[in-house]
């Protein structure tokens, strides 16, 4: 098939599409595709999340608007289907992959996930069929491992047996459909067509530009957008502790130096977690690897990023000193407000610290079940509480409460949760991230 009939067939909306990964990405994507009327197959190694999903019900958790409904509306009405079997992918027109791109520990991307998809993709891969790579890559992936394991794996050519793109989601868990919907999109072809069929079959599910590029410029365009957010969030975090050194407040400060035309400066807090802010500058880092490159401000915010978490413990330390068989109530696990996401969140990293210094961890997280319950029993004998991740509930937070909870009457806020005021008056001692301020 010609990449001019495939676009045809897209525009007539009788194309069928496949999904190689169903998690935070792949499964919303899938179902909205579903949703305006296209045939999708969806497939996951996770045997369990596939049966859920042809339950009809949502495996993500945490506040996720419309996600549950649309599941279990197109998984009802047989327009999304999830498989553990790749040979269910045999007839589809277009693959979208989803699979997760980590780095290990060295800052090198892990590709087991991407490469153990297309090869089980290329044995089943439809003539002419268009194969997009959703999942964040290190630029020049797509020419140096993707490109190779498809053209060896099927015996095919590239824009001729097969056609490849690159189109990188842009998505937050918390807002899934909302984001996968309105915000606009970088569609990298293989050539000027492929984009062309890439923007045809993206039109159905988000309704904001879909820019026509190369690989290269979509692979660099995802990976940057991520560094930048982490450079710019590194320089609130080291702001923060500057102003702690200080005697002054920061949150004060940010708030006047963006009265400053083009002072957006972000918030500083107790860290950076989830699949993408915290690996993706490793990703685009990688890229100029044995080049003439020298890249110095990337690894540098990490470094800053990454420090947050023990910065939390030296704020509780400075007031509790010894830290020893004390227990710390640790409000949120996930890496982000309303989510139950935990992949590499702060608190883990928070957590060891605590632990390293013989102290005990009492977790809550209304999101993620292992640490789910009622937040004042778990307070109940703990020596001070810590907040990490900014849950709505623990806005409501009653200090009365917490306080004839605690041993000690003591909070610290690594996310501006909290007034000192509100806990002045219930008697608590509030410690915030990054204001020494009288
Ligand atoms: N989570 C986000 O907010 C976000 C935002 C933008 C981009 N991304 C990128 O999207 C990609 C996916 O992220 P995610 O958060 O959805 O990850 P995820 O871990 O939630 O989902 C990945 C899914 O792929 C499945 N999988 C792994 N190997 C497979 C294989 N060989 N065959 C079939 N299924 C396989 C896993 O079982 C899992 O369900 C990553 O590259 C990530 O960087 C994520």
């Amino acid at each position: 098939m010609f990449i001019s009939e495939l676009k045809e067939k897209i525009e007539a909306g009788s194309a069928k599409i496949g999904v190689i990964g169903l998690g935070y990405v792949g499964l919303p994507v899938a179902a909205l595709f579903a949703e305006r009327g296209f045939s999708v197959v969806g497939v996951d190694v996770k045997a369990e999340r596939v049966a859920l999903i042809n339950q009809g019900i949502s495996p993500i958790e945490g506040k996720e608007p419309g996600l549950a409904e649309l599941i279990a509306g197109v998984v009802k009405s047989g327009g999304l289907r999830a498989s553990a079997d790749y040979a269910d992918l045999k007839t589809a027109d277009a693959v979208l992959i989803d699979v997760e791109t980590p780095v290990n520990h060295a800052h090198i991307p892990e590709y087991e996930a991407l490469r153990s998809a297309l090869k089980s993709l290329s044995a089943v891969l439809k003539e002419g069929a268009l194969v997009l790579i959703e999942s964040t890559i290190m630029p020049g992936t797509m020419r140096n491992v993707v490109l190779p394991i498809l053209e060896e794996c099927t015996g095919r050519k590239c824009g001729q047996g097969f056609y490849l793109g690159n189109c990188p989601e842009r998505v937050m868990p918390g807002k899934l459909i909302q984001n996968l919907t309105s915000m606009s999109r970088v569609v990298g072809g293989d050539s000027a067509e492929t984009a062309a069929a890439m923007q045809a079959l993206y039109r159905n599910i988000v309704q904001a530009d879909l820019d026509a590029a190369d690989w290269i410029t979509a692979e660099l365009v995802k990976t940057v957008e991520n560094t930048y957010r982490d450079v710019q969030i590194a320089f609130a975090n080291e702001t923060a502790m500057i102003c702690e050194a200080l005697g002054a407040d920061v949150w004060r400060v940010r708030e006047l130096v963006r009265k400053s035309p083009g002072r957006e400066m972000l918030l500083p807090g107790a860290g950076v977690g989830g699949h993408c802010i915290p690996k993706d500058p490793w990703l685009l880092a990688s890229s100029v690897k044995g080049l003439d490159v020298r890249v110095r401000l990337i690894p540098a915010a990490r470094d800053i990023n990454s420090f947050m978490p023990a910065h939390m413990l030296d704020l509780l330390k400075g007031r509790l000193k010894d830290l020893q068989g004390k227990r710390v109530l640790v409000l949120g696990y996930a890496y982000l407000e309303d989510s139950d996401d935990t992949r590499d969140a702060p608190s883990q990293y928070f957590i060891k610290a605590l632990e390293a210094e013989g102290a005990e961890a009492v977790v809550h997280d209304p999101f993620v079940k292992e640490f789910a319950g009622d937040v004042y029993e778990k307070a109940q004998g703990c020596d001070a509480a810590v907040l990490m991740t900014a849950h709505s509930q623990y806005r409501l937070m009653d200090f009365e409460k917490l306080k004839a909870a605690l041993k000690t009457p003591l909070v610290v806020d690594g996310r501006n949760l909290w007034d000192k005021m509100d806990a002045a008056k219930a008697g608590m001692d509030l410690i915030r991230l990054g204001d020494f301020s009288l």
